[in-house]
C-alpha cells in the first residue's frame, strides 16, 4: 500500500492505496465522486473526464499513486461555477443528454473549453468534443447547449458590467 495526499475539489485527502488502483476507482469507490463514470477504461470515450492540476484528463489511465500532490477537480466540485451552472441551464434547455452516461464527461470538456477559448464556435466546441463519445445525442443538441452557455455568460457579464457603475 502507498500513501498519497491529493486536494479533491478543494479539500485534502490522504488515504493509502494500492499501486495499481485507478484513479477513476479511487474517486468513486473512496471519494464517492460518481460522476466519475466508466465506459470504455481504455482513454477513448472521454466518460470518465476530470480536471487534474486544471488540464483535462481520463481518470480510467491514470493511477492514484502517479496523482499525490495533484490536485483534482470533478464535476461535484463545480457545483457553485458560474460557466457550470451556464452549461447546466444549456444542456436542460438544448437538450444535450438523453441517458446521461456521457454527460459529466462532456460537462467538464465543454467548461474547459469556455474557459479556454474566448471566441466560441460550433466547429470548435465540435473539434473540442473529439476526445468525448456520446452514444446517444448526435452531438447537435450537445453542441448548441455549449453555444448557449457562452451567449448567457456573455450577455450576464454584459449586465454586470452595465450595473457596475450604478451598482454599490
Ligand atoms: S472510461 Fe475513461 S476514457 Fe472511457
Ligand atoms: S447522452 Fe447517452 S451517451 Fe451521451
Amino acid at each position: 500500500m502507498n500513501e498519497i495526499t491529493l486536494t479533491i475539489n478543494g479539500r485534502q485527502i490522504t488515504a493509502s492505496v494500492e499501486p495499481r488502483m485507478l484513479l477513476a476507482d479511487f474517486l468513486r469507490e473512496r471519494i464517492g465522486a460518481k460522476s466519475v463514470h466508466l465506459g470504455c477504461e481504455h482513454g477513448v470515450c472521454g466518460a470518465c473526464t476530470i480536471l487534474l492540476n486544471g488540464q483535462t484528463a481520463r481518470a480510467c489511465i491514470a493511477l492514484a499513486v502517479e496523482c499525490d500532490g495533484a490536485q483534482i477537480t470533478t464535476l461535484e466540485g463545480l457545483r457553485d461555477d458560474p460557466v457550470m451552472d451556464a452549461l447546466c441551464r444549456g444542456f436542460h434547455t438544448e437538450h444535450g443528454l438523453q441517458c446521461g452516461y456521457c454527460t459529466p464527461g462532456m460537462l467538464i470538456t465543454a467548461h474547459d473549453h469556455l474557459r479556454r477559448k474566448a471566441d466560441i464556435t460550433p466547429e470548435g466546441i465540435r473539434h473540442a468534443f473529439s476526445s468525448n463519445i456520446c452514444r446517444c445525442t448526435g452531438y447537435a443538441g450537445i453542441v448548441r447547449a455549449v453555444c448557449k452557455a457562452a451567449d448567457t455568460l456573455a450577455s450576464e457579464s454584459t449586465i454586470s458590467a452595465q450595473e457596475t457603475p450604478h451598482g454599490n
